[in-house]
Protein backbone atom coordinates (compact mmCIF):
# COMPACT_ATOMS: atom_id res chain seq x y z
CA UNK A 1 0.00 0.00 0.00
CA UNK A 2 1.22 3.66 -0.87
CA UNK A 3 0.86 7.10 0.66
CA UNK A 4 -2.58 7.25 -0.99
CA UNK A 5 -4.24 6.18 1.59
CA UNK A 6 -7.02 8.27 3.31
CA UNK A 7 -5.44 6.72 6.66
CA UNK A 8 -2.06 8.50 6.17
CA UNK A 9 -3.52 11.80 6.62
CA UNK A 10 -3.47 10.32 10.10
CA UNK A 11 -0.24 8.49 10.29
CA UNK A 12 2.32 9.67 7.97
CA UNK A 13 5.08 11.87 9.66
CA UNK A 14 7.26 12.44 12.53
CA UNK A 15 5.42 15.12 13.93
CA UNK A 16 3.25 15.47 18.00
CA UNK A 17 -0.07 14.79 15.78
CA UNK A 18 1.01 11.87 14.00
CA UNK A 19 3.01 10.35 16.61
CA UNK A 20 -0.82 10.94 18.73
CA UNK A 21 -2.54 8.97 16.23
CA UNK A 22 -0.12 6.38 15.92
CA UNK A 23 -0.51 6.19 19.84
CA UNK A 24 -3.58 6.26 20.01
CA UNK A 25 -4.23 3.08 18.08
CA UNK A 26 -1.21 1.25 19.69
CA UNK A 27 -3.45 2.34 23.19
CA UNK A 28 -6.35 -0.21 21.40
CA UNK A 29 -3.71 -2.86 20.64
CA UNK A 30 -2.84 -2.48 17.12
CA UNK A 31 0.23 -2.34 16.80
CA UNK A 32 3.16 -3.04 13.79
CA UNK A 33 3.71 -0.21 10.82
CA UNK A 34 0.55 1.51 10.92
CA UNK A 35 1.29 3.91 7.84
CA UNK A 36 0.60 1.70 5.01
CA UNK A 37 -2.17 -0.25 6.07
CA UNK A 38 -5.07 0.08 5.26
CA UNK A 39 -8.13 0.92 7.79
CA UNK A 40 -10.99 -0.93 7.53
CA UNK A 41 -14.17 -0.25 9.55
CA UNK A 42 -16.33 -3.44 10.46
CA UNK A 43 -19.62 -1.99 10.59
CA UNK A 44 -21.61 -3.86 13.83
CA UNK A 45 -24.56 -3.90 15.50
CA UNK A 46 -25.18 -7.13 17.04
CA UNK A 47 -27.28 -7.05 20.36
CA UNK A 48 -29.89 -9.21 22.16
CA UNK A 49 -32.36 -6.93 21.27
CA UNK A 50 -32.10 -7.71 17.74
CA UNK A 51 -31.73 -11.37 16.88
CA UNK A 52 -32.04 -10.86 13.39
CA UNK A 53 -28.36 -8.90 13.44
CA UNK A 54 -26.99 -11.06 16.34
CA UNK A 55 -25.43 -13.43 13.89
CA UNK A 56 -23.67 -10.30 12.61
CA UNK A 57 -21.32 -10.30 15.78
CA UNK A 58 -19.58 -13.60 15.12
CA UNK A 59 -19.20 -12.53 11.02
CA UNK A 60 -17.53 -9.09 12.32
CA UNK A 61 -14.68 -11.49 13.45
CA UNK A 62 -14.57 -13.25 10.02
CA UNK A 63 -14.43 -9.88 8.30
CA UNK A 64 -11.44 -9.12 10.43
CA UNK A 65 -9.52 -12.32 9.90
CA UNK A 66 -10.29 -11.44 5.79
CA UNK A 67 -8.83 -7.79 6.31
CA UNK A 68 -5.81 -8.97 8.08
CA UNK A 69 -5.17 -11.72 6.06
CA UNK A 70 -5.08 -8.83 3.24
CA UNK A 71 -2.82 -6.84 5.16
CA UNK A 72 -5.38 -4.35 6.40
CA UNK A 73 -6.16 -3.51 9.75
CA UNK A 74 -9.80 -4.06 10.52
CA UNK A 75 -11.61 -1.84 13.54
CA UNK A 76 -15.53 -2.22 14.72
CA UNK A 77 -17.17 0.86 14.37
CA UNK A 78 -20.67 -0.19 16.37
CA UNK A 79 -23.76 1.39 15.38
CA UNK A 80 -27.23 1.54 16.60
CA UNK A 81 -29.23 -1.77 15.51
CA UNK A 82 -31.82 -1.46 13.81
CA UNK A 83 -34.91 -3.85 14.80
CA UNK A 84 -37.77 -3.92 13.16
CA UNK A 85 -39.52 -6.60 15.58
CA UNK A 86 -39.02 -4.40 19.02
CA UNK A 87 -38.72 -0.74 17.65
CA UNK A 88 -41.56 1.62 18.42
CA UNK A 89 -42.87 2.94 17.00
CA UNK A 90 -40.70 1.77 13.82
CA UNK A 91 -37.21 1.11 13.37
CA UNK A 92 -37.76 2.93 9.76
CA UNK A 93 -37.54 6.28 12.21
CA UNK A 94 -33.95 5.48 12.44
CA UNK A 95 -32.82 4.14 9.21
CA UNK A 96 -31.82 8.23 8.49
CA UNK A 97 -29.99 8.11 11.76
CA UNK A 98 -28.06 5.27 11.02
CA UNK A 99 -26.96 6.58 7.73
CA UNK A 100 -25.67 9.81 9.37
CA UNK A 101 -23.86 7.67 11.79
CA UNK A 102 -22.19 5.83 8.88
CA UNK A 103 -21.49 8.71 6.86
CA UNK A 104 -20.21 10.84 10.04
CA UNK A 105 -18.11 7.68 11.38
CA UNK A 106 -16.30 7.64 7.38
CA UNK A 107 -15.81 11.10 7.39
CA UNK A 108 -14.02 11.88 10.91
CA UNK A 109 -12.34 8.78 11.38
CA UNK A 110 -8.84 7.73 9.51
CA UNK A 111 -11.09 4.93 7.93
CA UNK A 112 -10.05 3.41 3.92
CA UNK A 113 -12.77 1.24 3.59
CA UNK A 114 -16.05 -0.11 5.52
CA UNK A 115 -17.87 -3.61 5.53
CA UNK A 116 -20.90 -2.83 6.06
CA UNK A 117 -22.43 -5.78 8.45
CA UNK A 118 -26.40 -5.48 8.37
CA UNK A 119 -29.09 -7.88 8.41
CA UNK A 120 -32.54 -6.84 9.95
CA UNK A 121 -34.87 -4.88 7.24
CA UNK A 122 -33.92 -1.34 7.38
CA UNK A 123 -30.03 -1.37 8.39
CA UNK A 124 -29.30 -2.65 5.21
CA UNK A 125 -30.48 0.15 3.30
CA UNK A 126 -29.53 2.48 6.66
CA UNK A 127 -25.68 1.70 5.88
CA UNK A 128 -25.85 1.76 2.39
CA UNK A 129 -26.77 5.09 2.39
CA UNK A 130 -24.45 5.94 4.64
CA UNK A 131 -22.11 4.45 2.73
CA UNK A 132 -23.00 6.45 -0.40
CA UNK A 133 -22.64 9.74 0.95
CA UNK A 134 -19.01 9.57 2.54
CA UNK A 135 -18.39 7.67 -1.24
CA UNK A 136 -15.13 5.19 0.41
CA UNK A 137 -14.70 1.85 -0.46
CA UNK A 138 -17.51 -0.29 1.00
CA UNK A 139 -18.56 -4.05 0.57
CA UNK A 140 -22.38 -5.17 2.24
CA UNK A 141 -22.21 -8.47 4.55
CA UNK A 142 -25.48 -9.79 5.35
CA UNK A 143 -26.55 -11.93 8.15
CA UNK A 144 -28.77 -14.20 6.82
CA UNK A 145 -32.30 -16.21 7.41
CA UNK A 146 -32.69 -17.70 10.71
CA UNK A 147 -34.24 -21.37 10.80
CA UNK A 148 -37.37 -22.55 9.54
CA UNK A 149 -39.84 -23.21 12.56
CA UNK A 150 -42.47 -25.90 11.94
CA UNK A 151 -46.45 -26.28 13.98
CA UNK A 152 -48.28 -29.15 13.28
CA UNK A 153 -46.08 -30.88 10.70
CA UNK A 154 -45.70 -27.88 8.41
CA UNK A 155 -43.28 -25.76 7.56
CA UNK A 156 -43.78 -21.92 9.36
CA UNK A 157 -42.30 -18.57 7.24
CA UNK A 158 -41.32 -15.43 9.54
CA UNK A 159 -44.28 -12.85 9.52
CA UNK A 160 -46.46 -14.65 7.02
CA UNK A 161 -47.74 -17.46 8.28
CA UNK A 162 -48.09 -15.48 11.91
CA UNK A 163 -50.69 -12.72 10.01
CA UNK A 164 -52.20 -15.99 9.00
CA UNK A 165 -51.93 -17.61 12.41
CA UNK A 166 -53.43 -14.40 13.54
CA UNK A 167 -56.61 -14.24 11.43
CA UNK A 168 -57.36 -17.75 11.98
CA UNK A 169 -57.96 -17.27 15.79
CA UNK A 170 -59.32 -14.16 15.64
CA UNK A 171 -61.77 -15.43 13.36
CA UNK A 172 -61.93 -18.67 15.90
CA UNK A 173 -60.40 -21.48 13.31
CA UNK A 174 -57.55 -21.33 15.67
CA UNK A 175 -58.30 -21.86 19.33
CA UNK A 176 -55.76 -20.39 22.48
CA UNK A 177 -54.44 -23.55 22.81
CA UNK A 178 -53.10 -23.93 19.23
CA UNK A 179 -52.62 -20.11 19.17
CA UNK A 180 -49.92 -20.83 22.47
CA UNK A 181 -48.47 -23.56 20.94
CA UNK A 182 -47.90 -21.58 17.81
CA UNK A 183 -46.07 -19.12 19.82
CA UNK A 184 -44.16 -21.45 20.96
CA UNK A 185 -42.46 -22.63 17.46
CA UNK A 186 -41.64 -19.33 16.38
CA UNK A 187 -38.78 -19.35 18.19
CA UNK A 188 -36.56 -20.94 16.01
CA UNK A 189 -33.11 -18.73 16.11
CA UNK A 190 -31.28 -16.29 15.00
CA UNK A 191 -31.47 -14.70 11.54
CA UNK A 192 -33.81 -12.66 9.78
CA UNK A 193 -37.28 -13.13 8.57
CA UNK A 194 -37.08 -16.19 5.83
CA UNK A 195 -39.61 -15.16 3.91
CA UNK A 196 -38.91 -12.53 1.15
CA UNK A 197 -39.67 -9.43 3.95
CA UNK A 198 -38.05 -6.77 3.78
CA UNK A 199 -34.65 -8.27 4.62
CA UNK A 200 -34.50 -10.45 2.16
CA UNK A 201 -35.35 -8.37 -0.02
CA UNK A 202 -32.28 -5.40 0.75
CA UNK A 203 -29.88 -8.56 0.80
CA UNK A 204 -31.00 -9.42 -2.56
CA UNK A 205 -31.05 -5.88 -3.47
CA UNK A 206 -27.82 -4.89 -2.37
CA UNK A 207 -26.50 -8.00 -4.03
CA UNK A 208 -28.51 -6.84 -7.56
CA UNK A 209 -26.69 -3.54 -6.98
CA UNK A 210 -23.18 -4.99 -6.85
CA UNK A 211 -22.64 -3.89 -3.42
CA UNK A 212 -22.34 -7.36 -2.23
CA UNK A 213 -20.68 -10.81 -3.48
CA UNK A 214 -21.97 -12.09 -5.88
CA UNK A 215 -24.01 -15.02 -4.66
CA UNK A 216 -23.71 -14.39 -1.28
CA UNK A 217 -26.73 -12.68 0.24
CA UNK A 218 -29.45 -15.33 0.84
CA UNK A 219 -26.87 -17.83 2.07
CA UNK A 220 -28.91 -19.35 5.43
CA UNK A 221 -27.79 -18.16 8.84
CA UNK A 222 -25.12 -20.51 10.58
CA UNK A 223 -24.29 -22.22 6.86
CA UNK A 224 -20.22 -22.44 6.84
CA UNK A 225 -20.56 -20.68 3.74
CA UNK A 226 -21.53 -17.36 5.07
CA UNK A 227 -18.54 -17.24 7.46
CA UNK A 228 -16.31 -17.46 4.03
CA UNK A 229 -18.39 -15.02 2.40
CA UNK A 230 -17.65 -12.98 5.53
CA UNK A 231 -13.88 -13.77 5.32
CA UNK A 232 -13.78 -13.08 1.40
CA UNK A 233 -15.35 -9.83 1.97
CA UNK A 234 -12.80 -8.86 4.31
CA UNK A 235 -10.16 -9.70 1.95
CA UNK A 236 -11.79 -7.97 -0.91
CA UNK A 237 -12.34 -4.71 0.64
CA UNK A 238 -8.66 -4.05 1.32
CA UNK A 239 -8.22 -4.78 -2.67
CA UNK A 240 -10.86 -2.37 -3.26
CA UNK A 241 -9.21 0.42 -1.46
CA UNK A 242 -6.28 -0.41 -3.28
CA UNK A 243 -7.92 -0.29 -6.50
CA UNK A 244 -10.12 2.88 -5.31
CA UNK A 245 -13.15 1.27 -6.15
CA UNK A 246 -15.71 3.26 -4.30
CA UNK A 247 -20.10 3.26 -4.22
CA UNK A 248 -20.19 5.89 -7.41
CA UNK A 249 -18.30 3.35 -9.41
CA UNK A 250 -20.90 1.16 -8.27
CA UNK A 251 -23.87 2.50 -7.56
CA UNK A 252 -25.18 3.81 -11.49
CA UNK A 253 -28.42 4.39 -13.09
CA UNK A 254 -27.77 0.69 -14.64
CA UNK A 255 -27.19 -0.86 -10.94
CA UNK A 256 -30.24 0.71 -9.60
CA UNK A 257 -32.21 -0.13 -12.40
CA UNK A 258 -31.19 -3.83 -12.69
CA UNK A 259 -31.85 -3.89 -8.93
CA UNK A 260 -35.30 -2.49 -9.64
CA UNK A 261 -35.93 -5.17 -12.04
CA UNK A 262 -34.61 -8.20 -9.42
CA UNK A 263 -37.05 -6.61 -6.67
CA UNK A 264 -39.66 -6.88 -9.36
CA UNK A 265 -38.09 -10.93 -10.10
CA UNK A 266 -38.49 -12.40 -6.66
CA UNK A 267 -41.84 -10.74 -5.46
CA UNK A 268 -39.92 -8.07 -2.44
CA UNK A 269 -40.79 -6.13 -0.44
CA UNK A 270 -42.47 -2.47 -1.15
CA UNK A 271 -40.48 -0.96 1.27
CA UNK A 272 -37.38 -1.66 -0.85
CA UNK A 273 -38.79 0.95 -3.31
CA UNK A 274 -38.84 3.38 -0.43
CA UNK A 275 -35.30 2.36 -0.32
CA UNK A 276 -33.92 2.21 -3.50
CA UNK A 277 -35.04 5.58 -3.73
CA UNK A 278 -33.12 6.78 -0.99
CA UNK A 279 -30.10 4.95 -1.95
CA UNK A 280 -30.69 6.32 -5.43
CA UNK A 281 -30.73 9.80 -3.76
CA UNK A 282 -27.66 9.66 -1.93
CA UNK A 283 -26.24 9.21 -5.18
CA UNK A 284 -26.05 11.10 -8.88
CA UNK A 285 -28.56 8.51 -10.06
CA UNK A 286 -32.08 9.56 -11.16
CA UNK A 287 -34.37 6.64 -10.36
CA UNK A 288 -37.99 7.71 -9.74
CA UNK A 289 -40.91 5.89 -8.32
CA UNK A 290 -42.28 5.82 -11.90
CA UNK A 291 -39.50 4.14 -13.35
CA UNK A 292 -39.47 1.55 -10.79
CA UNK A 293 -43.13 0.55 -11.86
CA UNK A 294 -42.36 1.16 -15.26
CA UNK A 295 -39.53 -0.98 -14.87
CA UNK A 296 -41.57 -4.31 -14.13
CA UNK A 297 -43.13 -4.78 -17.59
CA UNK A 298 -41.78 -7.67 -19.37
CA UNK A 299 -40.09 -8.99 -16.08
CA UNK A 300 -41.58 -12.76 -14.26
CA UNK A 301 -42.10 -12.87 -11.26
CA UNK A 302 -39.41 -16.03 -10.44
CA UNK A 303 -38.95 -16.31 -6.56
CA UNK A 304 -41.61 -18.73 -5.66
CA UNK A 305 -41.20 -17.28 -1.72
CA UNK A 306 -43.84 -16.50 1.21
CA UNK A 307 -45.90 -14.31 0.37
CA UNK A 308 -46.04 -14.07 -2.73
CA UNK A 309 -45.38 -17.80 -3.12
CA UNK A 310 -44.93 -20.96 -1.53
CA UNK A 311 -41.20 -21.55 -0.49
CA UNK A 312 -38.76 -19.47 1.82
CA UNK A 313 -36.03 -18.09 1.24
CA UNK A 314 -33.72 -21.34 2.17
CA UNK A 315 -35.19 -22.41 -0.89
CA UNK A 316 -34.26 -19.72 -2.93
CA UNK A 317 -30.79 -20.10 -1.41
CA UNK A 318 -30.79 -23.91 -3.13
CA UNK A 319 -32.04 -23.19 -6.32
CA UNK A 320 -29.22 -20.69 -7.11
CA UNK A 321 -30.03 -17.83 -5.64
CA UNK A 322 -29.52 -14.16 -6.93
CA UNK A 323 -27.38 -15.07 -9.66
CA UNK A 324 -29.58 -17.76 -10.63
CA UNK A 325 -32.34 -15.64 -11.31
CA UNK A 326 -30.34 -12.74 -12.72
CA UNK A 327 -29.57 -15.77 -15.81
CA UNK A 328 -33.07 -16.20 -16.31
CA UNK A 329 -33.86 -12.41 -16.66
CA UNK A 330 -30.36 -11.84 -18.14
CA UNK A 331 -32.14 -10.13 -21.40
CA UNK A 332 -33.81 -7.55 -19.09
CA UNK A 333 -30.88 -6.50 -17.21
CA UNK A 334 -27.77 -4.43 -18.33
CA UNK A 335 -24.93 -6.47 -17.29
CA UNK A 336 -22.50 -3.96 -17.98
CA UNK A 337 -23.17 -2.89 -14.35
CA UNK A 338 -20.23 -3.19 -12.57
CA UNK A 339 -19.96 -5.23 -8.81
CA UNK A 340 -17.51 -5.08 -5.62
CA UNK A 341 -15.51 -7.80 -7.14
CA UNK A 342 -14.27 -5.04 -10.21
CA UNK A 343 -16.40 -7.50 -12.75
CA UNK A 344 -19.35 -6.36 -15.03
CA UNK A 345 -22.11 -9.09 -14.13
CA UNK A 346 -21.77 -10.31 -17.53
CA UNK A 347 -19.00 -11.95 -16.25
CA UNK A 348 -20.73 -12.73 -12.73
CA UNK A 349 -23.91 -14.48 -13.85
CA UNK A 350 -23.49 -18.88 -13.72
CA UNK A 351 -23.95 -20.71 -16.98
CA UNK A 352 -25.62 -23.06 -14.84
CA UNK A 353 -27.24 -23.47 -11.29
CA UNK A 354 -29.41 -25.96 -9.37
CA UNK A 355 -32.53 -24.62 -9.83
CA UNK A 356 -35.58 -25.93 -7.85
CA UNK A 357 -39.02 -25.40 -6.79
CA UNK A 358 -38.45 -21.97 -5.25
CA UNK A 359 -36.89 -20.57 -8.42
CA UNK A 360 -39.80 -20.88 -10.94
CA UNK A 361 -38.90 -21.45 -14.54
CA UNK A 362 -39.11 -18.06 -16.61
CA UNK A 363 -42.05 -19.66 -19.00
CA UNK A 364 -44.17 -20.60 -15.81
CA UNK A 365 -43.65 -17.62 -13.70
CA UNK A 366 -45.95 -16.83 -10.61
CA UNK A 367 -46.89 -13.48 -12.25
CA UNK A 368 -45.93 -11.86 -15.41
CA UNK A 369 -45.26 -7.86 -16.01
CA UNK A 370 -43.65 -7.28 -12.22
CA UNK A 371 -44.53 -7.20 -8.63
CA UNK A 372 -45.70 -3.87 -8.12
CA UNK A 373 -47.62 -1.58 -9.71
CA UNK A 374 -47.74 2.17 -8.97
CA UNK A 375 -51.02 4.24 -9.37
CA UNK A 376 -51.62 7.98 -9.60
CA UNK A 377 -54.59 9.60 -8.72
CA UNK A 378 -56.94 12.37 -7.56
CA UNK A 379 -56.14 10.24 -3.81
CA UNK A 380 -52.76 9.69 -4.75
CA UNK A 381 -51.09 12.40 -6.54
CA UNK A 382 -47.51 11.81 -6.10
CA UNK A 383 -48.51 8.32 -5.93
CA UNK A 384 -48.84 4.67 -4.54
CA UNK A 385 -47.58 1.35 -4.68
CA UNK A 386 -49.50 -2.26 -4.63
CA UNK A 387 -47.89 -5.35 -4.62
CA UNK A 388 -49.66 -7.41 -7.00
CA UNK A 389 -48.11 -10.31 -6.95
CA UNK A 390 -49.72 -10.80 -3.25
CA UNK A 391 -52.93 -9.28 -4.05
CA UNK A 392 -55.88 -10.65 -5.52
CA UNK A 393 -55.79 -9.40 -9.52
CA UNK A 394 -60.11 -9.72 -9.20
CA UNK A 395 -59.84 -6.41 -6.92
CA UNK A 396 -57.70 -4.76 -9.07
CA UNK A 397 -60.15 -2.72 -10.98
CA UNK A 398 -63.03 -1.62 -7.78
CA UNK A 399 -65.35 1.18 -6.74
CA UNK A 400 -66.44 0.88 -2.93
CA UNK A 401 -67.36 3.50 -0.43
CA UNK A 402 -64.77 4.32 2.11
CA UNK A 403 -64.47 2.81 5.61
CA UNK A 404 -62.59 6.10 7.31
CA UNK A 405 -59.98 5.04 10.27
CA UNK A 406 -58.32 8.00 11.75
CA UNK A 407 -55.44 6.79 13.48
CA UNK A 408 -53.78 3.22 14.09
CA UNK A 409 -55.58 3.23 17.75
CA UNK A 410 -58.65 3.92 15.90
CA UNK A 411 -58.60 1.40 13.54
CA UNK A 412 -57.58 -1.51 16.12
CA UNK A 413 -60.65 -0.41 18.34
CA UNK A 414 -63.39 -0.10 15.60
CA UNK A 415 -62.20 -3.10 13.48
CA UNK A 416 -63.40 -5.72 15.03
CA UNK A 417 -67.29 -4.09 15.90
CA UNK A 418 -70.30 -5.90 15.23
CA UNK A 419 -71.56 -2.72 14.19
CA UNK A 420 -68.63 -1.18 12.08
CA UNK A 421 -70.33 -0.04 8.54
CA UNK A 422 -68.50 -2.74 6.11
CA UNK A 423 -69.53 -4.82 3.41
CA UNK A 424 -66.81 -6.89 1.54
CA UNK A 425 -67.45 -3.86 -1.23
CA UNK A 426 -65.76 -1.39 1.43
CA UNK A 427 -62.82 0.12 0.41
CA UNK A 428 -60.41 0.60 4.22
CA UNK A 429 -58.85 3.55 4.46
CA UNK A 430 -56.01 3.84 7.19
CA UNK A 431 -55.33 7.89 7.76
CA UNK A 432 -52.55 9.50 9.59
CA UNK A 433 -49.31 7.03 9.35
CA UNK A 434 -47.35 8.40 6.84
CA UNK A 435 -43.68 9.60 7.39
CA UNK A 436 -44.61 12.27 9.05
CA UNK A 437 -47.54 11.54 11.33
CA UNK A 438 -46.04 9.12 13.25
CA UNK A 439 -43.77 10.30 12.56
CA UNK A 440 -41.42 7.29 10.72
CA UNK A 441 -44.67 5.33 8.62
CA UNK A 442 -45.53 2.26 10.51
CA UNK A 443 -45.61 -0.92 8.82
CA UNK A 444 -49.84 -1.02 9.30
CA UNK A 445 -50.96 -0.83 5.98
CA UNK A 446 -51.69 -4.39 5.83
CA UNK A 447 -55.24 -3.16 7.52
CA UNK A 448 -56.84 -6.65 8.74
CA UNK A 449 -59.66 -7.35 7.38
CA UNK A 450 -62.85 -6.95 9.14
CA UNK A 451 -63.87 -9.58 11.71
CA UNK A 452 -67.37 -9.80 10.74
CA UNK A 453 -66.35 -10.50 7.43
CA UNK A 454 -63.00 -12.97 7.58
CA UNK A 455 -65.41 -15.10 9.77
CA UNK A 456 -67.74 -15.34 6.73
CA UNK A 457 -64.46 -15.86 4.50
CA UNK A 458 -63.38 -12.46 3.39
CA UNK A 459 -59.83 -13.26 2.65
CA UNK A 460 -59.07 -9.69 0.76
CA UNK A 461 -60.27 -6.14 -0.01
CA UNK A 462 -58.85 -3.58 -1.32
CA UNK A 463 -57.17 -0.91 1.48
CA UNK A 464 -55.27 2.71 1.05
CA UNK A 465 -53.62 4.03 3.45
CA UNK A 466 -50.45 6.61 3.87
CA UNK A 467 -48.22 3.74 5.68
CA UNK A 468 -46.29 0.84 4.83
CA UNK A 469 -46.43 -2.88 5.41
CA UNK A 470 -44.44 -5.19 6.46
CA UNK A 471 -42.17 -6.66 3.53
CA UNK A 472 -43.92 -10.42 4.75
CA UNK A 473 -47.66 -9.24 4.53
CA UNK A 474 -50.32 -9.35 1.44
CA UNK A 475 -53.25 -8.53 0.58
CA UNK A 476 -54.94 -6.06 -1.57
CA UNK A 477 -53.66 -2.62 0.12
CA UNK A 478 -52.32 0.53 -1.61
CA UNK A 479 -49.25 2.28 0.15
CA UNK A 480 -47.06 4.91 0.63
CA UNK A 481 -49.36 7.54 -0.56
CA UNK A 482 -48.37 10.90 -1.33
CA UNK A 483 -48.66 13.12 -0.30
CA UNK A 484 -49.65 12.16 3.34
CA UNK A 485 -52.87 13.13 5.04
CA UNK A 486 -51.09 15.00 7.88
CA UNK A 487 -49.62 17.15 5.41
CA UNK A 488 -52.82 18.02 3.48
CA UNK A 489 -52.68 15.46 0.80
CA UNK A 490 -56.40 14.44 -0.28
CA UNK A 491 -56.45 11.57 1.76
CA UNK A 492 -56.87 13.84 4.78
CA UNK A 493 -60.12 14.61 3.05
CA UNK A 494 -61.65 11.20 2.50
CA UNK A 495 -64.94 10.51 4.74
CA UNK A 496 -66.88 7.53 5.25
CA UNK A 497 -69.06 6.52 2.18
CA UNK A 498 -66.94 8.44 -0.11
CA UNK A 499 -66.70 6.04 -3.26
CA UNK A 500 -62.71 5.25 -4.11
CA UNK A 501 -62.26 3.71 -7.39
CA UNK A 502 -58.79 1.90 -8.22
CA UNK A 503 -57.96 1.04 -11.68
CA UNK A 504 -54.26 -0.89 -11.50
CA UNK A 505 -54.28 -1.62 -15.50
CA UNK A 506 -55.05 2.13 -15.95
CA UNK A 507 -52.42 3.19 -13.28
CA UNK A 508 -55.33 5.51 -11.43
CA UNK A 509 -56.27 5.77 -7.51
CA UNK A 510 -59.22 8.01 -7.43
CA UNK A 511 -61.86 9.68 -4.93
CA UNK A 512 -65.00 10.28 -6.71
CA UNK A 513 -65.94 13.17 -5.10
CA UNK A 514 -67.04 16.69 -6.33
CA UNK A 515 -64.31 19.12 -6.62
CA UNK A 516 -66.63 21.51 -4.57
CA UNK A 517 -67.11 19.22 -1.74
CA UNK A 518 -63.61 18.60 -1.27
CA UNK A 519 -62.74 22.41 -1.23
CA UNK A 520 -65.33 22.79 1.50
CA UNK A 521 -63.37 20.10 3.47
CA UNK A 522 -59.75 21.31 2.77
CA UNK A 523 -61.39 24.70 4.08
CA UNK A 524 -62.54 22.60 7.42
CA UNK A 525 -59.39 20.77 7.63
CA UNK A 526 -57.57 21.46 10.66
CA UNK A 527 -53.68 19.74 10.49
CA UNK A 528 -53.33 17.28 12.91
CA UNK A 529 -51.31 19.23 15.96
CA UNK A 530 -48.05 17.09 16.55
CA UNK A 531 -47.20 15.66 20.21
CA UNK A 532 -44.30 17.47 21.15
CA UNK A 533 -41.46 15.99 20.10
CA UNK A 534 -38.00 16.11 21.01
CA UNK A 535 -34.47 15.01 19.75
CA UNK A 536 -34.28 12.90 16.65
CA UNK A 537 -38.16 12.64 15.75
CA UNK A 538 -38.28 16.33 16.02
CA UNK A 539 -35.52 16.42 13.45
CA UNK A 540 -36.79 13.64 11.66
CA UNK A 541 -40.57 15.20 11.17
CA UNK A 542 -38.97 18.43 10.22
CA UNK A 543 -37.27 17.22 7.52
CA UNK A 544 -38.55 13.56 6.29
CA UNK A 545 -39.57 13.85 2.28
CA UNK A 546 -42.40 12.06 1.15
CA UNK A 547 -42.46 8.20 -0.22
CA UNK A 548 -41.60 9.30 -3.58
CA UNK A 549 -38.59 10.68 -2.35
CA UNK A 550 -37.45 7.35 -0.27
CA UNK A 551 -38.38 8.84 2.92
CA UNK A 552 -35.06 10.60 3.16
CA UNK A 553 -34.26 13.90 4.74
CA UNK A 554 -34.23 16.72 2.80
CA UNK A 555 -30.54 17.59 4.10
CA UNK A 556 -29.11 14.33 3.14
CA UNK A 557 -29.76 13.86 -0.16
CA UNK A 558 -27.16 14.44 -3.43
CA UNK A 559 -23.99 14.75 -1.90
CA UNK A 560 -22.24 17.94 -2.71
CA UNK A 561 -19.21 17.88 -4.95
CA UNK A 562 -17.07 18.79 -1.96
CA UNK A 563 -18.49 15.64 0.01
CA UNK A 564 -17.32 13.70 -2.72
CA UNK A 565 -14.15 14.84 -3.05
CA UNK A 566 -13.44 15.08 0.99
CA UNK A 567 -10.15 14.91 2.28
CA UNK A 568 -9.51 15.18 5.90
CA UNK A 569 -7.42 18.50 6.82
CA UNK A 570 -4.52 18.64 8.30
CA UNK A 571 -5.48 17.61 11.51
CA UNK A 572 -4.24 18.52 14.90
CA UNK A 573 -5.04 18.94 18.74
CA UNK A 574 -8.06 21.19 19.19
FE1 LIG B 1 -35.67 -8.34 11.46
FE2 LIG B 1 -37.56 -9.42 9.80
S1 LIG B 1 -37.85 -8.41 11.75
S2 LIG B 1 -35.41 -9.30 9.57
Amino acid sequence: MSDHLRSSAWFVGDDEVAILHRVALRNSGIDGPLERRPMIGILTSATELNPCNLPLGELADEVAEGVREAGGIGVRLPVMSLGEDLMKPTAMLYRNLLSIEVEEYLRTYPIDGVVLLANCDKSVPGAIMGAASANLPAIVVTGGARPVAAFRGRRVGTGTDLWRAWEDHRTGRLDDEGWAEFERCLSCGVGACNTMGTASSMAIVSEALGLSLPGTSVIPTGDPARTAAARDSGRRIVEMVAEGLVPSTVLTDMAFRNAARVLHAIGGSTNAIIHLLAMAGRTACTLTLDEIGALGRGIPVLADVEPSGAGLIQDFHAAGGVPALMTLIADHLELDAITVTGRTWSKEIPASFPGGAALRDPADPLHTDGAFAVVRGTLAPDGAVLKTSAATPALFRHTGPAVVFTSYDDMRTRIDSPNLDVTADSVLVLVGAGPVAVPGMPEWGMIPIPAKLASIGVRDMVRVTDARMSGTSFGTCFLHVAPEAAIGGPLCLVRDGDLITVDVAGGRLDLDVDVEVLERRRREWVAPVSEHLRGWPALYQSHVMQADFGCDLDFLRAPTEAHRRFVPPVVGRS
